[in-house]
């Protein structure tokens, strides 16, 4: 089999190929005409309970299949090593449609391991969609389960604070309850749930996959059964990706393993070099020594990424100038694409988590980009000094005039 650099340049565009056309063409049809009555309508209830569209069959209704988001999916199903993989409009899209589908088939109980994405927090806490959850560890996970548990929900690394969880350990102790893995922070290139045992594996395609911030998507890849019930729940349910972003985070997964691998070289280097700063009590790298004690880099994942949380000595108010000191590394939520980000989780993407599972106030998340080191680091330093209280460069002028 080719290497994932290859795959991910060349997966899904088979029938682009064959088409005649170099780059994906993208359809915008939001319907298709139909062969027949007959045959329309067979083709309608095939797409609609779930199946994949046949070769010679009409496409039906955008909701129902479209060429362009099968061809991501292919590509993406290529690169997590899945039977397959069923794209949505959000990240959220996604995990709303596994948790509807596990509702549905009577085993509403979610075990799931903190800290997760604030929006996945917040949506389980609830119980928005009729799921009930126990929070645990990987120590209470074999305990947590119940005979009506559907899910065992996990991210590693962990948003916002890093942590590596041992993701053959949560299998091994979830026994045959599915596992589903957030692996939007690793992706494919560095971790592949499923080949470690997990049973599907979910992103937020609007992160790295797409990489460029200009599109939104969500994905589930795993065992065809599960793409089956997926696939009938977005056609019912109409959380389906718009081709135009089909496209974008197509075209971003030919770049993926470049990008993620510079960033990751950056990141490691700005983590490096932020340890032992008088403005931190901690850098949160995974990559950093002792903070991944399991050894499972290497072993689980290929490396600790390209996301860096630092501790302010300073507390809330340190982080705060510290983010608003930021010039070229914009402050902004989301991560993952080739521009650098800064954020405060506890008053952003985690606002809704309780207060006992919340980020502590002082963490402050930074997303690395394509820009130089060189650059990234000048603004980091420069922000770090107005999170210690040091005049800025230009209140420094204004001070000595
Ligand atoms: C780890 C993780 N999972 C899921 C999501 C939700 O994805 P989306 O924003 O595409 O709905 C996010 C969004 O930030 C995330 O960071």
């Amino acid at each position: 089999m080719p290497r994932i650099e290859t795959r991910a340049v060349h997966s899904g565009m088979d029938s682009v190929t064959e088409s005649g056309s170099h780059v994906p063409v993208i359809d915008l049809s939001t319907t298709n005409p139909l062969t027949g009555v007959e045959s329309g309508g067979d083709s309608y209830e095939n797409l609609a309970t779930g199946g994949a569209l046949q070769s010679g069959d009409s496409a039906v209704y955008q909701r129902l299949w479209q060429p362009g988001v099968a061809r991501f999916e292919n590509a993406l199903s290529s690169l997590e090593g899945s039977e397959g993989t069923v794209a949505f409009a959000t990240g959220m899209a996604a995990l709303s449609a596994v948790l509807l589908a596990a509702v549905t088939a009577g085993t509403p109980h979610v075990v799931a391991l903190r800290p997760l994405y604030g929006g996945t927090d917040h949506v389980l806490a609830t119980g928005l969609l009729g799921t009930t959850v126990t929070w645990t560890d990987v120590d209470g996970i074999a305990a947590a389960i119940r005979p009506d548990t559907g899910l065992v929900i996990l991210e590693s690394p962990a948003n916002p604070t890093l942590e590596l969880t041992d993701i053959r350990s949560v299998i091994e102790a979830a026994g045959t309850v599915p596992v589903l893995v957030d692996n939007t922070f690793a992706t494919p290139v560095l971790q592949r749930p499923l080949e470690l045992g997990a049973t599907l594996v979910l992103h937020s395609a609007t992160k790295y996959l797409g990489g460029h911030g200009d599109a939104m998507g969500g994905t589930v890849s795993g065992p065809m059964e599960w793409m089956v019930r997926l696939r009938q729940m977005r056609a019912l349910t109409g959380g389906l990706l718009h081709p135009l972003s089909a496209y974008l985070l197509h075209r971003g997964l030919r770049t993926l393993p470049v990008r993620v691998r510079a960033q990751q070289t950056t990141a490691g280097d700005i983590a490096a070099r932020l340890v032992g700063h008088p403005a931190l009590t901690r850098v949160l790298y995974p990559g950093l020594p002792g903070q991944d004690p399991q050894r499972l880099i290497g072993r689980q994942t290929e490396g600790a990424g390209s996301l860096i949380a630092l501790n302010f000595a300073g507390g809330f108010d340190a982080g705060v100038r510290f983010t608003e000191a930021c010039r070229l590394i914009t402050h902004a939520v989301s991560l993952g694409g080739v521009d650098s980000l800064v954020q405060h989780p506890a008053s952003l993407t985690h606002r809704p988590v309780e207060a006992s599972a919340r980020p502590a106030a002082g963490i402050v998340r930074l997303s690395i980009g394509l820009e130089h080191v060189e650059d990234l680091i000048e603004d980091i330093l420069t922000a770090l000094d107005a999170a210690l209280g040091a005049p800025t460069a230009a209140e420094a002028v204004v001070l000595s005039a």
